[in-house]
């Protein structure tokens, strides 16, 4: 067999895990470089992020100072630090500037423009500092968008980056990066002759610009791909989704099989696998009694682990929850964050129902993990979902997905049902974005629930479902070798 050819990939993007982040892309960027390294490691595999003031001190200690120089955005003058360190294989850069990147949060603030133009900017200019040309440039979402659109224009001519190739990833179009045209020039170093290639719909659109720019546009599932192509779904991208359709593939994302693994998780009341699923059963009871619910393993326990917004399909739930608990013996768990009128929703909810519901309002990573190891029935009705990691996470934790088809949602659940005594499918599913449809589904998960042996029977094929990256991190080697 020919040897296979070295390539040299740098990803690109606004967070990475266990770094900083804020949602799923940061689940990707701390798992997808080194799975794709560990898939092929002739290739030289590395990253590039923010150093912001969330990245805690145990990282600081091990980074190595790369290189000091000045970035210029249009007329500023920026100081620029790079750090490194080395993770699973995979080379993580830091661009230090505390004036941008010391902030309460990651993203949010009033001048992200300029931030994140920054930033695309000093890993442009990073190259030669620190002498990495890499043959693949893989920018995630709007915050990295800028530096596909500065190789396509500004870098393209310039030694070094001339055959350098371009991905873009978008994980969710909801965020594109919209701005007035009155700050091209001024803030994001562009010029007239780039107007076109930044306008949509009047104004900049970072996220347009990058599609037009790159090689290849990518997104996180095969479904999504096809839904970002419609008004339904694009936020309005569609038509230059429609354009540039050649280019566009869709590879479900996986989650980290090692950082989720309940057969040695230390943060879990008991360990557990395929084998020894029983083992789960110890978890509810500790999580029961933890929150002060009836402990007794047989209350079939529901569970939202989610951020509380409504395209994650909270009106939906809100719609059928009081209904739910007060027809069913069944317990419900919600934990995370968001729009105040979800927040006070579940608060309330628990009060109607002390013994049967627990509203978490909080974001807790290692307590996300103890409820997805002590629930049996997992809920994500999303009304969209580019992919979704938290059905993957649940399926891995022997809990059952309720999910509705879409996205990535629809790529890796499929109804359940039996034939001649085998499983087809791995959770319950439904297609249309009704409550309704919905409170049947839940119930018939309830009501599966208290058929042991075929519960069973479905519990193990969720568990022997891979949503490692074994798979998808050829499918992103493939692309970049069509790129080559
Ligand atoms: C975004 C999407 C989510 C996806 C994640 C990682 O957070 O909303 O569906 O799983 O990115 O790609």
């Amino acid at each position: 067999m020919a040897k296979a050819k070295k390539q040299k990939i740098l990803f690109v993007g606004g967070e990475a895990l266990p770094f900083a982040a804020t949602g799923g892309l940061g689940d990707v960027l701390g798992s997808l470089p080194a799975a794709v390294a560990a898939a092929a490691p002739e290739n030289d595999v590395r990253v590039v992020m923010p150093l912001y003031a969330q990245i805690g001190k145990i990282w600081r200690e091990q980074m190595k100072e790369e290189a000091i120089f000045t970035v210029q955005l249009a007329w500023r003058n920026q100081y620029c630090g790079v750090y490194s360190l080395v993770k699973d294989g995979v080379t993580y850069y830091f661009i230090d500037n505390e004036y941008y990147f010391k902030r309460d949060t990651l993203y949010g603030c009033f001048d992200d423009g300029e931030r994140y133009a920054y930033f695309c900017k000093a890993v442009m200019d990073m190259m030669p500092e620190i002498k990495f040309y890499p043959d693949v440039l893989h920018a995630h979402d709007w915050q990295a968008a800028l530096s596909v659109v500065y190789l396509h224009t500004l870098y393209r001519r310039a030694p070094g980056y001339e055959n350098m190739r371009s991905v873009f990833t978008i994980h969710n179009i909801e965020y594109q990066g919209k701005y007035d045209f009155g700050i091209l020039q001024d803030v994001f170093a562009l010029n007239f002759e780039q107007y076109s290639l930044m306008n949509y719909g009047g104004c900049i659109n970072l996220m347009k610009g990058a599609i037009q720019s790159a090689d290849i546009v990518s997104t996180v599932s095969p479904r999504y791909a096809e839904e970002i192509c419609t008004p339904e779904y694009s936020h309005g991208l569609y038509h230059c989704l429609c354009d540039n359709a050649y280019k566009l593939r869709g590879i479900l994302n996986g989650i980290d099989y090692t950082y989720y693994n309940p057969a040695i998780d230390s943060v879990i009341e008991k360990n557990f696998d395929v084998k020894t699923i029983k083992g789960k059963y110890a978890n509810k009871t500790a999580l029961q009694e933890k929150l002060g619910l009836p402990t007794d393993e047989k209350i079939p326990m529901l569970a939202i682990i989610s951020r509380l917004a409504a395209h994650k399909g909270l009106d939906l739930i809100s719609e059928i929850a009081y209904n739910l608990m007060e027809n069913n013996d069944a317990q419900l768990v919600v934990l995370g964050k968001g729009e105040a009128r979800y927040e006070q929703f579940f608060l309330s909810l628990q009060q109607q129902f002390p013994g049967k519901v627990r509203a978490l309002i909080e974001y807790d990573r290692d307590l996300s993990k103890r409820i997805y190891a002590a629930c049996d029935i997992f809920l994500m009705p999303s009304k969209s979902e580019p992919c979704g990691l938290s059905q993957m996470i649940a399926s891995r934790y022997g809990a059952i997905p309720v999910t509705r088809e879409t996205g990535g949602l629809y790529d890796s659940i499929k109804g359940y049902y039996e034939a001649d005594g085998e499983v087809i499918g791995n959770g319950f599913t439904f297609a249309n974005y009704s409550a309704d449809e919905l409170r049947e589904r839940c119930e018939a998960a309830i009501a599966l629930y208290h058929r042991p042996r075929k519960r069973r029977a479905l519990i193990e094929k969720i568990m022997n479902t891979d949503f490692s990256w074994n798979v998808s991190a050829n499918s992103y080697l493939d692309m970049y070798r069509t790129l080559l």
